[in-house]
């Protein structure tokens, strides 16, 4: 059957291509095209990381006119992220339930002078200690207490879940209704005004910030001795290495470049000289003893 002169044309092309194909086949294979030109190294990515803070804990964490979260915490935890190679973003939490949101998700770190205890390490991870902190007891000016044992008989307000609210329950004991629970440190210390309590027991710093910004509410402070040494980390969720691997080194960096030291004078006129902050080879002598927090 003749072929049509379609098919005639298909069948020259056939044949056509087979020879170039043959042909190479012969020559050497052409290099492949480089794929593109070489990747460039990834850019790092800067993580921002959502923190969690209870900013009713003057002066380490407060809110701004603008209700943004400042002060101490904040501060310095902005200068440990710009050396970590990360960003954060403050949001301000409730105190009860704060660790919750490590495990959850919600927040990345918990940034609200939150001491390291041995029970809290089994549910969260803390960075090194940034600052040295002990109990205090406020009372009024014309109180009569001189020390902790003297609150045995006494309400006593505290800050609910606190270190404070623990070293309470140790005197009077867990269940005891004379302890007063409060959401907040500063609620309580208004209490104490109020006359609802006859002490508060909290955090030294926060206690002398009050004291020394309320004059008008006649307090005093009383410490003990009984009152064992606490350290402020900052906490991330349990197993988060990569997380506390930056905020370490972050810490050990303005603790070495000195910007950790200048953010304590600017809070407390000078270095806190027990502040375990004090970079391990320091070439300065210690400052004096800071009459501020953490002594
Ligand atoms: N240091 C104490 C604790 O860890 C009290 C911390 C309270 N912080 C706050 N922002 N309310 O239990």
């Amino acid at each position: 059957m003749p072929l049509t002169s379609a098919a005639r044309r298909r069948a020259l092309l056939a044949a056509t291509f087979s020879v170039i194909a043959l042909a190479a086949c012969g020559k050497k294979e052409p290099a492949p095209a480089p794929a593109a030109a070489p990747a460039a190294p990834p850019a790092p990515v800067v993580k921002t990381y959502t923190v969690g803070t209870d900013a009713a804990y003057a002066p380490f964490e407060k809110l701004s006119a603008s209700n943004e979260v400042e002060g101490l915490t904040a501060d310095l935890l902005k200068a440990v992220a710009a050396k970590g190679g990360f960003e954060v973003k403050f949001v301000n939490t409730p105190w009860e339930g704060i660790f919750k949101t490590l495990e959850s998700g919600e927040r990345d770190i918990v940034a609200s002078s939150v001491t390291i205890t041995d029970e809290r390490k089994q549910t969260m991870d803390f960075s090194k200690p940034y600052f040295d902190a002990v109990q205090l007891i406020a009372v009024k000016e014309d109180s009569k207490v001189t020390q902790f044992a003297d609150l045995k008989k006494l309400k006593v307000g505290v800050q609910t879940g606190t270190t404070g609210d623990e070293v309470v329950q140790k005197l009077l004991g867990k269940t005891n209704p004379n302890i007063k629970r409060f959401e907040s440190t500063p609620l309580a210390l208004q209490e104490l005004s109020a006359g609802g309590v006859s002490a508060v027991v909290a955090d030294n710093g926060v206690v002398q910030h009050y004291i020394a910004n309320n004059p008008a509410a006649k307090f005093k402070s009383v410490s003990d001795a009984s009152f064992v040494p606490e350290q402020y980390g900052f906490a991330v969720k349990k197993g988060n290495a990569e997380l506390l691997e930056k905020i370490n080194k972050g810490l050990d960096a303005i603790k070495a470049d000195g910007s950790y030291d200048a953010l304590m004078a600017k809070y407390f006129g000078a270095r806190p000289a027990a502040a375990s902050a004090a970079p391990a080879a320091s070439a300065t002598p210690a400052a004096p003893p800071a009459s501020g927090a953490a002594k």
